[in-house]
Formats: C-alpha cells, structure tokens, sequence
C-alpha cells in the first residue's frame, strides 16, 4: 500500500542574485556555492525530499543554511530558481495566483517564529483570524478557535489582548491560528525559538500530542538539534544550501552522514532519541522454561553469565539469577517457572532510553525487550546501555563495571547442578498446591 505524499520537493533550486540560472547551471555541473558567489546567493541547492501524512518532517541547520528559503518556497512565498514543489499533487510552483491562493487557504498554514498577532483584536479573535479570511462566520470560527484555544492551554486567556500576553502564550496564540486554519499541511519556521527552555520544551510536548491527536503533516524547521530530534519523525540536515543527509533521528545518531553531521550529533541528549529496539541485542543467554534449573544452570554456566532469560513459546517468561536458583534448589524448589518473575525487566521496543535507564537501575539482569504478544526481541545488558549512551563500542576497555558480577562460587553451583539431576527430577510443586 502507498499513500499519496502530502508535500514533494522535487531539485529545488534558489538563488538570489543577478544571474540565478546560469548560477543553478554550474551548480548542477557540481559548483560549490562559494564558486557562484559572483552570480548570486546560492540559497537552496538541489533539495530534494518527500513527506508523508501525518509525519513531523524536520528540516534543520545551522544559520544561514537555507532552512527558511526551503521552506518559503514550499508554500509559494518563493518561486524556485529551479525544480518544483507538489502539495498533495498539485504543483506550486506552475500554480496560478489564484491556485495558490486556494492551496494556501486549503491546504497550507505557516507559523513564523516571531509571530505577528493583530494588536486590537483579542486572542480569541486572533486564533480565528485564518477563519475569518476563508470566509466562515463569526459564531462558528470563534466556538472552533475557543476548542483550539482550549487545546494549547489558553482557554482562560481568550478575551485578553495580546500585549497583556507572554512571549511563549503570544507563541501558542501563533500556533493556535495555524491549527485553528485546518490546513493539512503546517509549516513552522523556528516557532519555538524565542521561548525561554522550559516553556520551550513544553511546547514540544504539546505539538508532538497535538499532532498524534489532529493527524496534521508538519515541516518543522530549527536549528536545534535536540528539538530536532525530539520532533522529529525524520530530519532533513542542511549545510551550505543543501540537504546532506535525510533520515529518522536514529539513523542520524547513529550512523551519520558525514562528519559534518557527526560533529552536529555529538552533544545530542540520546536518551530522548534512541529507543529500547536501537540497542538491544539477541538474547544469548537464553532457556525455554521445560529445560528446568538444571538447564538454566547450565547455559549460565556454559556462558559464563549470571542469569538467564526464560521462554516458553518464545514468550518471554523472566529471567532468574545464578544465586535465585542456587538459593531455591538448596531449599528444595527447582520449579523454573515460579522462579522467572521480573516484571521489572521488560520493556517495549519504542521504548525511549531514559525509561530503559530506570529500569536498569533497578534490575540485576539485562532488560528484556519484548513485543505486544510478549514475545522476546532481545535483550539489553547494562554494559550495552552505557556504551549507547557515552557512544563508545561496548568492547572498548572504557567502560566502568557499575555492578559486581552476579556470581556464586563454581563449586557450589557444580554441586546444585548436581543435587538437581541426582534428585532425578524430583516433583515439581504444582500450581495451586500448598
Ligand atoms: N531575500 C534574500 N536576498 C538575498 N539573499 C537571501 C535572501 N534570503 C536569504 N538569503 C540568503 O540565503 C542564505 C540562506 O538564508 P536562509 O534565511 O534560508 O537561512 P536559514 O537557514 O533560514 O538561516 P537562519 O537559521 O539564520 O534563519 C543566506 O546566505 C541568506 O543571506
Ligand atoms: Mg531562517
């Protein structure tokens, strides 16, 4: 199945300058864009990208990079010196004045960094302002802009006037005019920029539910590379005019383009990024729960580990520790079922790390990863968590041993593998008795 994209840049080129098409020949022809320097600004270089609906697509760089120019000839505001923009199949860039008019109004609403409320009027008034110019009467815009309002945390301020606002609820007004529009497609250019940390981060909550829940495609442009990353479904990177690399957040982390973008990446907060999928690893010490202690024991054994995860049916059971079974087999429980509880231990594959940390903390074992029907992905030790989080190879020596070895002596495990198969299988409790 495909869907249709909801936005297409298809070799976009602007420059601004005296000689802009002879300047997109040479950069065709592989010119940099200090080479074309005398015929103009090369502000955009053969851009090319897709998005698909309901994607957060973020295009981030450093200034000057060509993030705003991209993103102005999206909705029309720039004609392309070269190459086309296509919004849900219609063609920006041959539209007539009146189509793109219509395109705008239908399908396309922006949000500026510095957001230009109307002065007089109230935030109310404000946030139905997109309405108004389509055309929808007063009653209706103003009860669908009070529900958008409601949705950014301004419901209490609709009748206040927008100097009596803060920057960051003059923002949200901002944005509440773009959600209230309807438009399919938002376009926002640093919108969150001019918000002090806080509120800033809380407005990167807010427009990452709000998406989920209204389904809207967004471009997102920054030059901030954690909001990147936190918004982000994928990020286009910039340099000098073009995109260099175009990918999830974690293909971004993990395997950048260039050292560029490595260098971009370096001081990124991963724990927000990565999830529990991205570093996980095979499970290796392993044991469906029919092989009993006895082969628990002996896989621990066999790999040299202190604890094992159990399965049954590739369901993930739990996972028991050498010391846990040394202790029950000593007190006469050898059933490994009743052993295998860690509820702990488990976490989803979308998981984000910073949930996985707390759990690592709190458990002796790898964290387990498993999917919907309790199946078991794979398996994150602690190590492996530490080396994802510093980015180092976890087979460097640099990693500090956070945790003793979960351990017993190899003579006392020898002789609890022993008193278990001596016992020749001795009864196993059942479920329900005393
Ligand atoms: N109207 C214009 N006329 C001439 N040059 C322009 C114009 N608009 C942008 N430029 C140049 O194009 C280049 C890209 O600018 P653009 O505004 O797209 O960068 P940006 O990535 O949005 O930067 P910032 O993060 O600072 O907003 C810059 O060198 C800029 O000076
Ligand atoms: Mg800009």
């Amino acid at each position: 199945m495909t869907t249709s994209p909801a936005l297409e840049a298809r070799g976009l080129f602007k420059v601004f300058g005296k000689n802009p098409r002879s300047a997109v020949e040479r950069l065709r022809a592989g010119a940099s864009r200090t080479e074309v320097s005398d015929q103009g600004t090369a502000a955009v270089i053969d851009a090319s990208f897709t998005v698909a609906p309901g994607e957060i697509f973020v295009i981030m760089g450093l200034s000057g990079s060509g993030k705003s120019t991209v993103i102005r000839m999206l909705n029309g505001l720039l004609e392309p010196t070269a190459g086309d923009v296509v919004v849900q199949g219609e063609n920006v860039t041959t539209a007539s004045a009146g189509q793109l008019r219509d395109i705008r109004r239908r399908s396309i609403s922006m949000v500026f960094q510095h957001f230009a409320l109307l002065p007089h009027r109230t935030v109310l008034d404000n946030a139905a302002y997109a309405l108004e110019i389509q055309g929808v009467g007063a009653t209706e815009r103003r009860e669908r802009a009070r529900e958008i309002l409601d949705k950014v945390g301004l419901a209490d301020r609709a009748d206040a006037m927008p100097v009596e606002l803060s920057g960051g609820m003059r923002q949200r007004v901002g944005l509440a005019r773009a959600l209230t529009a309807g438009t399919d497609i938002m376009l926002m250019d640093e919108a969150f920029s001019a918000l002090d940390p806080l509120i800033r981060r809380e407005m990167q909550e807010q427009l990452v539910e709000l998406q989920r829940e209204l389904g809207r495609t967004i471009i997102f442009i920054t030059h901030d590379l954690n909001e990147a990353m936190f918004l982000g479904d994928r990020i286009a990177v910039m340099r000098d005019g073009r995109i260099v690399q175009n990918g999830t957040p974690e293909e971004i982390l993990t395997d950048p383009a260039n050292d560029y973008v490595a260098q971009f990446v370096q001081d990124v907060d991963r724990t927000r990024v990565l999830t529990a999928s991205s570093v996980m690893e095979p499970p290796a010490a392993m044991v469906p729960v029919s092989a009993g202690v006895r082969g628990a024991l002996k896989v621990m054994r066999d790999l040299q580990t202190g604890s094992v995860l159990v399965t049954e049916n590739r369901r993930f059971l739990g996972a028991v520790t050498d010391r846990a079974v040394v202790r029950a087999v000593k007190n006469g429980n050898t059933d490994l079922r009743s052993l295998a509880k860690s509820p702990q231990s488990v976490v989803g594959p979308d998981e984000a790390l910073t949930d996985v940390i707390e759990r690592s903390v709190e458990s002796p074992v790898p964290i387990a990863v498993v999917d919907d029907k309790g199946r078991l992905l794979g398996a994150i030790p602690r190590v492996v968590l530490l080396a994802a989080l510093g980015n180092v190879e976890p087979t460097t020596t640099e990693i500090p041993i956070i945790d003793v070895p979960m351990t017993v002596p190899v003579a006392e495990l020898t002789a609890t593998l022993e008193a278990v198969s001596a016992a020749n299988q001795p009864v196993i409790a059942t479920e329900g008795s005393v």
